[in-house]
Order: C-alpha cells, then structure tokens, then sequence
C-alpha cells in the first residue's frame, strides 16, 4: 500500500466514528478529502458537516453535504482531521495544509477529536515537521524575530494567504519537548493568530494506518 492508499484506509475507518442524525466536524487535507468522499456516501444519514476551511467546505457541498455555520451550534460530537505529526501523548502539529486556525476552532466545539492519519506521521518528539504558525501580515517581521528567540527558524510560506487573509511562518529546527508549554508561549506572542500545536486540546482517538491494517488508539 502507498502513502496515499494507507490515508485512505484510515479515513474510511473514520465513517464509524460518525453518529447518525449528527452534525459532523471536518478537518481539511489529502486524508480528509478521502473522508468526505466516504461520507458522501452516507449524506442521508447525518444532517451536514462544519467544515475547517474552504477547501473541505467546496467539497462538501460538491457532495451535496449541507453545511452549518458555528453560529448555529454549540457543540459537535466528533471532529475528524489529519495531522503532520502525532506524538505518543496525542498531541500533534497541524496546520500543513495552511487551516490551521479554523481547524482549532471547530475543534475546540467538538467532544471527541479523531485524527486520521498513516504511521509515518507518528513520531516520538514533535519538531521535525516545520510548524505552521498564522500571523496577521503587518507583524510577520516581529514575529519572526521572536521565534528565532525561542530557537526556531521561521520560513515566510511564499505566496499562500490564509482562508483568514494571513500569513504562515513555517518554523524550522524546533524539538518540542513540552508542546502545552510552546503551545501557551506561541500564542502570547503579539501578532499571532494561531499555531499549530494542537497540544491542550489534542487528539481523543487515533486512527492509525499501516501496511497491517487501521489500529484505533485511545489516548
Ligand atoms: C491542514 O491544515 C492540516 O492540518 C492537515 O490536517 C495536515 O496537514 C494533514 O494533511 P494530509 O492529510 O494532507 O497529510
């Protein structure tokens, strides 16, 4: 099975994980797409989704999958995304595919976060993968500057705006030892929006693909 095949694989196990008659959170992202393509075919059996960006919403509603704004809900039972990175604790780096903040958001509405990935995303140390951090575009420069004090080095992504009409600094050379402390500390620097630490609130179940087949994990 290639990459492509075991994301597949972990995203259509995620199917069980949806209740029927609920309001569905969705992540965005090559993993994701399998997962609303899946959920597609059980569209008569959920009332719609809440999506993370406008890549997963075009695709939603190119299935005919109602969509729901958060001004409409309070809550959600489960949120399935795909991560960069997931440690043992299940706390992960997100945000690859530029949605990170909207996907923090529809996370923090949901009572269980399922992360859909294949193995090589599991590592022990988070920090190989670049973190995304969004910046509003006037304070990249500072930023930047105060995350190569904290020991990073952040890369301007070139030419991506945000669903949100921001930046991304994708850091480099980080080895997060502690990923609620540098969660809690990325976020109190001025001009951030988000990072992509999903550390405080990370994931509750993972689904986890390999050439074995799908293992569900709890955390
Ligand atoms: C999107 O912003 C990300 O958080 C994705 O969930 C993450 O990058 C995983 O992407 P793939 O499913 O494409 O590997």
């Amino acid at each position: 099975m290639n990459q492509d095949e075991l994301k597949k694989a972990a995203a259509l196990a995620a199917l069980k994980e949806v209740e029927d008659g609920s309001i569905v959170g969705v992540g965005t992202g090559s993993t994701v797409n399998h997962f609303i393509d899946g959920l597609a075919g059980m569209r008569d059996r959920i009332r719609g989704a809440i999506s993370s960006s406008e890549a997963s919403s075009k695709r939603l509603a190119a299935h005919g999958i109602k969509l729901f704004s958060l001004d409409e809900i309070e809550e959600i039972p489960v949120y399935i995304d795909g991560a960069d990175e997931i440690d043992g604790h299940f706390c992960m780096i997100k945000g690859g595919g530029g949605a990170l903040t909207r996907e923090k958001i529809v996370a923090a509405v949901s009572r269980r976060f399922v992360c859909i990935c294949d193995a090589s995303k599991q590592v022990a140390t988070l920090g190989k993968f670049p973190l995304p951090v969004e910046v509003i575009p006037m304070a990249a420069a500072q930023v930047s500057r105060e995350l190569v004090r904290l020991g990073g080095s952040p890369r301007l992504r070139e030419g991506f705006v945000t669903d949100n009409g921001n930046l991304i600094l994708d850091v480099h050379g980080l080895s997060i030892s502690d990923p609620v402390a540098m969660e809690t500390t990325l976020n109190q620097i001025v001009g951030v929006v988000t990072n992509g630490l999903f550390a405080r609130r990370g994931a509750d179940v993972l689904l986890l693909a390999s050439a074995g087949g799908v293992e569900r994990q709890l955390r």
